[in-house]
């Protein structure tokens, strides 16, 4: 099988091919390393990482649905520091660049993370998550999520303010909901963002026969049942900006990531399909060698 040579994202960012693994669908480099070559991939995006420890949502996590997975997972990770100290030394093992996703609630929090993370070695990237927090994690009461002019200005600032620490390739994860993806897309590169990603996971639930919820919190829809809609947002956001695309949402088949390609995606990150189908990787690496 023949790989790609690699192309560049955005300035610094050089992937190995335009197929990525989307963030928290690879783990911390352990999860699949029995079952995939993750060398294959273009680069990886880690979880998302939080300036404190967060164990995450209570158990179940995760559920099937006919067209997708459900998962609530609270975005368990180690936190700044042991991310540093022990985790980000295992991703380097993989030899595919590393992007790390980063959440935060405020300006200062943002720049924290990026400056420190920014400067570690082995890290080639960093990926704002832009989803309101309180859709990602449980005991959170929602009264109400931020309105689309919120959204904007908040998500603005933070970009600008990681900007002022973190000169490197910076990728925007835009929200599914809350803000139109091509308003959502100008917003980020206005502010600085090298490239956009589209395709979060839908808000969600399950609920059992007497009532009660599966899950504590919001889950989040990922797999075929959202790739019309991530689709919708990548072409929305493709309108609106020049700007790279790294666009995600039930990849699970060549054709699925040539039509990502079709609606103007730049590059693709595969999520679920890397848990239903660890082999899924060399079929896709095809579509991305056809399409530079
Ligand atoms: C188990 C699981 C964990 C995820 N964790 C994160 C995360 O930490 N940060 C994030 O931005 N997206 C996270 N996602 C969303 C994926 O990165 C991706 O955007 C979404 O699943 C849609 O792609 P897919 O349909 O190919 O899975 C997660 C998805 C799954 C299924």
């Amino acid at each position: 099988m023949s790989v790609d040579t690699g192309f560049e994202l955005c300035p610094g960012l050089v992937l190995k091919n335009r197929i990525m693994a989307a963030s928290g669908c690879t783990g911390w480099g352990d999860a699949l390393q029995d079952f995939t070559d993750q060398a294959l991939f273009g680069a990886i995006i880690t979880p998302t990482v939080t300036i404190l420890p967060r164990e995450g949502n209570p158990m179940p996590r995760t559920g099937e649905t006919p067209a997708g997975l459900l998962y609530s997972t609270g975005l368990p990770n180690p936190g700044l520091n042991m991310f540093l100290s022990e985790y980000l030394p295992h991703l380097a093992h993989i030899q595919s660049p590393v992007i790390v996703s980063i959440i935060a609630e405020t300006p200062d929090d943002w720049m924290k993370l990026a400056s420190d993370i920014g400067s570690a070695p082995g890290v080639d990237g960093i990926e704002m998550n832009l989803t309101p927090i309180q859709l990602q994690i449980c005991g959170e009461e929602i009264r109400r999520l931020p309105s689309e002019a919120e959204w904007c200005t908040t998500m603005h600032e933070s970009i600008v303010a990681v900007r002022g620490v973190y000169a490197g390739p910076l990728l925007a994860k835009i929200p599914s909901v809350t803000v139109e993806p091509g308003l959502a897309a100008s917003v980020v590169v206005e502010a600085g963002a090298d490239v956009v990603s589209v395709g979060q996971a839908l808000p969600a639930t399950a609920v059992r026969a007497n009532g009660t919820r599966r899950f504590s919190g919001v889950a989040g829809l990922s797999g075929p049942a959202i790739k019309p809609y991530t689709l919708y947002c990548t072409w929305r956001a493709r309108m609106h900006v020049q700007e790279p695309i790294v666009a995600s949402g039930g990849i699970l088949t060549s054709q699925d990531a040539e039509e990502y390609f079709g609606a103007g995606a730049t590059a693709i990150a595969v999520g679920v399909a890397n848990l239903v189908h660890p082999d899924i990787l060399p079929s896709l690496l095809s579509v991305s060698q056809k399409s530079i």
